[in-house]
C-alpha cells in the first residue's frame, strides 16, 4: 500500500467524473441524447425488464459512448449513424455486465446491488441478451453498414470471456493468455466505439482504422487499471467489491507479476483457494499486501502506461486540433483514474 502511495503521488490521480463532464460539455448535447435514449426502456414490468432497467439507470461512467461520439466528433461529425453506434456500445457494455455479475458471482455493481441480486440470475442472463439484441436492431436500422463489424465484435468478446472460462483457477496462466482475454472482453468493445463511431461520423477508412487501434490500446490501458484497483482500490470510489479477482482465482497482470517476483503467492493462493470455504479473508488481505510488496501494482500501471502511449501515438492519423486533443486526455485520465 506504502509503494501504491507512492505511484499515485508520481502520478497525478484524475477525477474521472470530473473529466467526463468536461468532455460532455466538449460533446454539446451528444452524450446526453444518447443517455435519454438509454433510459427509454420498454416499461414492461417483468424480471427481466427490470433487471435491465435497473443496470441502466444505475448510471457508469459511460465510456464507450463517450470514446464514440469523441471518435465521430474528432473524425467528422456527431451524425444519427454515429449516436446510434454511442447508443449500441453502451448496450453491449450493460449486457456483458449483467453477464459478469452471474458469471462471477458479483454482488456490487455501479455502486448498487447488482441486478442479480435484486431479480435473480435468469433474469440478469435475459436481460443481458435482451440488450444485445437491442444494440443488434439499432445498428441493423440506423448504422446497418457497422453491423458486420457489431457481429465480429460480439464473436470476439466471446471468444475472450470462453478463454477466461477456461483458464479460471489456472494461476500458473501466461502473460499472453491474460492478454488475450483481454483483447477479447474489453479492448475490442473500445476498439469498435473509436473505430465505427469515426465511420458513423464520415471519417475515412484511414482514420477509422488509427482511431480504432487507438481504442484497442485504450481499452488494454483500462482493463489493466480496473485489475489494479481490483487490489488497491477504494470500494465506495469503484462501486465494486475489491478483491474479487483474487477470490475468484484470476490470474490478472498484477497476480502474474507478483507471482513472478514472489512464488510463494501462487503457491499460497492455490491451496487457499481448494478450501471449501474458498478464500477467507483474513488470507485474502494478507495475499494483496504481499502482492502489493513485490511492486506488482506499479509494474501494472507502467504497463498500462506504455498501452497509453503506444494509443497515443495512434491519434497521428488526426491533424491537431480540440477533438484529437479530447482524445488524448481520455487516455491519461483513464490511466491515472480511481474510480
Ligand atoms: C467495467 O467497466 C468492466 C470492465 C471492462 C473493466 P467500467 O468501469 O467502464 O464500468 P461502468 O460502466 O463505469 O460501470
Ligand atoms: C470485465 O472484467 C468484464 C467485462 C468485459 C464485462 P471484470 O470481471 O474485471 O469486470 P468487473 O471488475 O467485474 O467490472
Ligand atoms: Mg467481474
Ligand atoms: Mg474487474
Amino acid at each position: 500500500m506504502e509503494r501504491l502511495g507512492r505511484t499515485a503521488a508520481r502520478h497525478d490521480a484524475v477525477d474521472v467524473g470530473a473529466k467526463i463532464g468536461e468532455l460532455s460539455r466538449f460533446l454539446g448535447d451528444g452524450l446526453a441524447t444518447v443517455e435519454a435514449e438509454l433510459r427509454r426502456m420498454p416499461l414492461d414490468e417483468t424480471p427481466l425488464h427490470r433487471s435491465a432497467r435497473h443496470l441502466i439507470a444505475t448510471g457508469g461512467k459511460r465510456l464507450r459512448p463517450l470514446c464514440a461520439l469523441l471518435a465521430a466528433r474528432a473524425g467528422g461529425a456527431i451524425t444519427d449513424a454515429a449516436r446510434a453506434v454511442a447508443v449500441a456500445v453502451e448496450l453491449v457494455h450493460a449486457a456483458t455486465l449483467l453477464h459478469d455479475d452471474v458469471v462471477d458471482v458479483g454482488d456490487v455493481r455501479r455502486g448498487a446491488p447488482a441486478a442479480r441480486v435484486l431479480y435473480g440470475n435468469a433474469a440478469s442472463v435475459f436481460a443481458g441478451d435482451y440488450l444485445l439484441v437491442d444494440a443488434l436492431a439499432r445498428i441493423a436500422a440506423v448504422a446497418p453498414r457497422e453491423l458486420p463489424a457489431l457481429l465480429a465484435l460480439l464473436r470476439e468478446m466471446l471468444e475472450g470471456e470462453a478463454l477466461q472460462l477456461e483458464q479460471r483457477g489456472k494461476l500458473q496462466s501466461s502473460m499472453e493468455t491474460y492478454l488475450r482475454i483481454v483483447r477479447g472482453k474489453t479492448a475490442s468493445l473500445f476498439r469498435f466505439a473509436l473505430a465505427a463511431g469515426a465511420r458513423a461520423g464520415g471519417a475515412d477508412d484511414e482514420v477509422a482504422r488509427g482511431l480504432g487501434a487507438f481504442g484497442e490500446q485504450l481499452g488494454l490501458a483500462f482493463q489493466v487499471i480496473d485489475d489494479v484497483l481490483d487490489y488497491s482500490g477504494d470500494p465506495e470510489l469503484v462501486g465494486k467489491a475489491t478483491l474479487a479477482d483474487l477470490r475468484e482465482g484470476k490470474a490478472t497482470y498484477p497476480l502474474l507479476a507478483a507471482m513472478r517476483v514472489d512464488a510463494t503467492i501462487g503457491a499460497r493462493l492455490g491451496d487457499a483457494l481448494l478450501r471449501p470455504e474458498g478464500l477467507d479473508e483474513a488470507t485474502a488481505s494478507r495475499l494483496a499486501a504481499d502482492i502489493a510488496a513485490t511492486g506488482a501494482l506499479e509494474l501494472s500501471v507502467e504497463f498500462a502506461e506504455a498501452r497509453a502511449a503506444e494509443a497515443r501515438q495512434h491519434l497521428d492519423v488526426l491533424t491537431d486540433s480540440d477533438g484529437r486533443r479530447a482524445l488524448a486526455s481520455v487516455v491519461t485520465a483513464l490511466t491515472h483514474r480511481r474510480a
